[in-house]
């Protein structure tokens, strides 16, 4: 009984070994991967919202990109982006809604923590979904800061111009750091008829009204989202802050895409100003499939994915 312990025992021991083998060989890799990050990372250091003032001052093009989860985070901060934006269009991009007004503080709040995890050396910026600010200024003071102290971001985004400059305004006095969105602002799809172009005409005094509006209620940066270029390049001119651009031409201060945009994993509609730098919904697909085939035709697993 004791010697069928004592194997018992050893086998265990055997199971044991082999499972952490099993276990830190593709961590191994995948650390090596991230290795590879962190040495690439060394030269840089934690972004700051004074660095991204003092790139506008410099004339360093910011570049900020979207991520709503862990690995999106380390991959989208690997590759050198100065600002991840944890976008309310996780609403559309991630979770298939129609647009951004159903996103909920709980999702915002979810999705900011896991992207928070990655501890980017990008600064963190996080949108303020629909209803979280515009009810009272307590209500929007309370949801930013715990975008900050639950979600860790550094930095809150909030959508409108001189309508919510006294929000703005409000919530940059108890030091929550804004940065401002005008001309195409999703969360106002039902006013605008639809995502179209913002700022043609005799329109164009409104939307410089609100830049010129976000940037005195206190905001230390703007998204300008489909303007026209000349509209943008005025404006990035008259203010002291940077101005991101999203479809509003090369003369930003810097610029702002969606991840899962310029990696072509939207296949439903591309917009006119997204760039696709890879195509990654056909070597997906291409992927499931082959697995799928190997499953089936007995080939996966085979021997090496196998425990003696
Ligand atoms: O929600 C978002 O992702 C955004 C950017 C596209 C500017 O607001």
């Amino acid at each position: 009984m004791e010697n069928r312990d004592g194997r018992r025992c050893i086998f265990h021991i055997r199971l044991f070994a082999v499972s952490r083998l099993a276990s830190v060989v593709p961590y191994a890799l995948r650390s090596a991967f991230f290795f590879g990050r962190k040495s690439m990372n060394d030269a840089r250091k934690k972004i700051t919202i004074p660095d991204i003032l003092k790139m506008k001052r410099d004339k360093r093009p910011i570049v900020m990109m979207t991520a709503y989860d862990y690995p999106f985070a380390r991959l989208v901060d690997s590759g050198g982006v100065d600002a991840i934006l944890v976008g309310d269009s996780l609403g559309v991009v991630f979770s298939g809604h129609e647009n951004t007004l159903s996103v909920t503080m709980d999702e915002m709040l979810y999705h900011t923590r896991a992207v928070a995890r990655s501890n980017p050396l990008a600064l963190l910026v996080a949108d303020m979904p629909f209803m979280s600010y515009q009810v009272s200024i307590e209500e929007a003071r309370r949801n930013c800061g715990r975008i900050l102290r639950e979600g860790n971001a550094q930095a809150v985004k909030i959508e409108g111009g001189v309508n919510i400059s006294h929000v703005i305004s409000s919530v940059t006095s108890i030091d929550i750091p804004v940065m401002g969105h005008i001309g195409l602002t999703p969360q106002s799809v039902h006013r605008m008829g639809g995502y179209k172009v913002q700022g043609r005409k005799e329109q164009a005094k409104q939307i410089m009204d609100d830049a010129l509006a976000v940037q005195d209620a206190g905001a230390f940066a703007i998204v300008l989202e489909a303007i026209p270029a000349p509209l943008a390049a005025q404006i990035t001119e008259k203010l002291s802050i940077p101005t991101i651009g999203i479809g509003a031409g090369p003369h930003c201060d810097g610029q702002v895409l969606v991840i899962h945009d310029i990696l072509g994993l939207c296949e439903k509609y591309t917009p006119k100003f997204v760039k696709h730098y890879a195509e990654l919904a056909p070597a997906i697909t291409d992927a499931v499939a082959n697995y799928a085939a190997e499953v089936r035709s007995g080939a996966f697993p085979a021997e090496e994915h196998s425990f003696n």
